[in-house]
Parts: structure tokens; C-alpha cells; sequence
């Protein structure tokens, strides 16, 4: 595929790891959405791994404590042996915690643990993981809960970018709605949103198209993504979806992570 053979590059690192061009600190993006099921996990693995793809090095942290399940997205179950409170307790350093992905050079994936009560979490630790992380890798996403529990407040709160992911229906939107006010309100970076599992026939039985849902969250659209049965069968296997290269969402997913380097791509034609 044209990017990958261009950008697929080795990553521009100093010797110590940390990010090379004079220091230039990592962006965070947190994903989120109102309601579970949404797509949030799919595309926190996606968008990782195109960033990777196109030479980035990204970290992708697991917050989504209990349902952790952004290891299978990326096909990294059998890296699970630290997980990020690890970090946040000073037990061990983010670079030996986090594990690089088997077949994709520069992605990172940093597990969640299996049980934690997010109360017991410790705001500023928090924050010192996230000021590690963008000290060494040039993008780190956040995986978060659903909702507007503390869990998705802890994962928001260093973020530069939130991206809230929703769908057509009714009760995705209004969940995505109040996720993007209560993040406005609290001050949280820029808001962008994407509508996921977009397709002519699912919007006509939801009676929705794109402009409906993005009026109805109020939030600057960073993409669509179609309902691709390659997503489906991405998770199934657990192959990262960026290897499913002609997939149409894994095309989608990667202009979105060409706009969050920068990049100016097109939005294109949508419902
Ligand atoms: N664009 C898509 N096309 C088809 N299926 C999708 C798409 N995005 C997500 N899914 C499916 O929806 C389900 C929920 O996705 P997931 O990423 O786990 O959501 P969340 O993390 O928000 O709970 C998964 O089975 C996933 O394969
Ligand atoms: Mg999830």
C-alpha cells in the first residue's frame, strides 16, 4: 500500500528514546464516547496503529479498567504482564512497562489492570505518566471507559485532543453529547468527533445521516468510518485492522491520523 511503503520509516528517536527534533513533546488523545459499544477500542487501536504506520512512535494506554480489551484489538493478549498502575505506583518505568507490537515497528501498547477501583487512582500520578509519555513517544491514546464516571474524567484530563466517538443512533448521540459538554465544561483539550460504523442502509433504518449526528454533539468532525465486515473479522483474529490494507475502514482510519499529525486531507463525501 502507497503510505505504508513511504512512511513505513524508521522512527526519528535519540539514543536515550525520547522524541527527536529538539525536544518536541507527544500529543494525547483520549477516546471517548457516552455510551459502550460505539467503537471506542477498535478505533484507539486503529488510529495507533496507522500513527506507527506513518513513522509516528505511539504509545496506546488500556484505561478502560475491567473491560480491558484494547490487547485483542491490537493482537497483543500475551502482553499483558504490566499494566499501567505499575507505572503510576514508580514500580516500574514507562518504557519497561509498555510493549512494542510484534509486527508493527513504533506502536507501543500499555495494558490496563484486570481489577482496580479508578478511586483509588491518584490524579497526579496520572499526570506524571502522561508528562512521560509524551516526553518519549510522538502521540499517546487513551483508551477510556464509556460514560462520565471518574474513569473517563481521569483518562480526559491530560488530554490534548478528545476524540468522541459515536454512531447514528439516538442514544449514542445524546451519550456523546453530554460526554463532548461535561469535557467542555471541565476545560478538557479540543473535542473532535467521529461517526463510526456509517453505511447508506444502517443511517436509513436509523432515520440519521452524518450532519444529524454531528449537530446533535456539537463537536468538530475529525472522520467517518464505514461498517466494515473488516473490522469484525480484524477482532476476530486479532490482527491489527491496519493490516487489513484495502479495507475501506482501515483507509478511513488512516486520514484520520493524517489529520491528527497535521495534515490536511479532505473529510470527503458523506451521508
Ligand atoms: N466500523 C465498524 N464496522 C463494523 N463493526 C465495528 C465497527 N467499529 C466497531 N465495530 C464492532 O463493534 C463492536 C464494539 O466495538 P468496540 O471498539 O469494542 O467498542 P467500545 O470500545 O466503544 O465498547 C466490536 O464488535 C467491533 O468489532
Ligand atoms: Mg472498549
Amino acid at each position: 500500500m502507497r503510505w505504508k511503503e513511504n512512511d513505513m520509516k524508521a522512527c526519528m528517536r535519540n539514543s536515550d528514546g525520547s522524541a527527536a527534533g529538539g525536544g518536541k513533546l507527544g500529543k494525547i488523545i483520549t477516546v471517548t464516547s457516552g455510551k459502550g459499544g460505539t467503537g471506542k477500542t477498535t478505533s484507539t487501536a486503529a488510529i495507533s496503529s496507522c500513527l506507527a504506520a506513518l513513522g509516528r512512535r505511539t504509545l496506546c494506554i488500556d484505561c478502560d479498567v475491567g473491560l480491558r480489551n484494547l490487547d485483542i484489538a491490537l493482537g497483543m493478549t500475551d502482553y499483558s504482564v504490566s499494566d499501567f498502575t505499575d507505572v503510576l505506583s514508580g514500580a516500574t518505568p514507562l518504557e519497561e512497562a509498555c510493549h512494542e507490537h510484534p509486527k508493527i515497528p513504533g506502536l507501543f501498547f500499555l495494558s490496563a489492570p484486570v481489577f482496580l477501583d479508578v478511586s483509588d487512582i491518584e490524579a497526579g500520578a496520572m499526570d506524571e505518566l502522561c508528562k512521560s509519555a509524551r516526553e518519549k513517544f510522538d502521540f499517546c491514546l487513551i483508551d477510556s471507559p464509556a460514560g462520565v464516571g471518574e474513569g473517563f474524567s481521569l483518562a480526559a484530563r491530560n488530554a490534548d485532543i478528545v476524540v468522541v466517538v459515536a454512531t447514528g443512533d439516538h442514544m449514542s448521540m445524546r451519550g456523546a453529547h453530554r460526554a463532548a459538554s461535561i469535557l467542555a465544561d471541565s476545560g478538557a483539550g479540543e473535542i473532535r468527533l467521529l461517526v463510526n460504523r456509517v453505511s447508506a442502509r444502517r443511517f436509513r433504518r436509523l432515520r440519521s445521516t452524518v450532519d444529524n449526528v454531528i449537530d446533535a454533539v456539537g463537536a468538530q468532525l475529525i472522520g467517518i468510518v464505514a461498517e466494515d465486515e473488516t473490522v469484525v473479522m480484524a477482532g476476530a483474529t486479532g490482527t491489527p485492522l491496519v493490516l487489513y490494507r484495502d479495507g475501506r475502514a482501515s483507509r478511513q482510519f488512516l486520514s484520520i491520523a493524517r489529520r491528527l499529525t497535521g495534515e490536511n486531507v479532505p473529510l470527503g463525501r458523506f451521508l
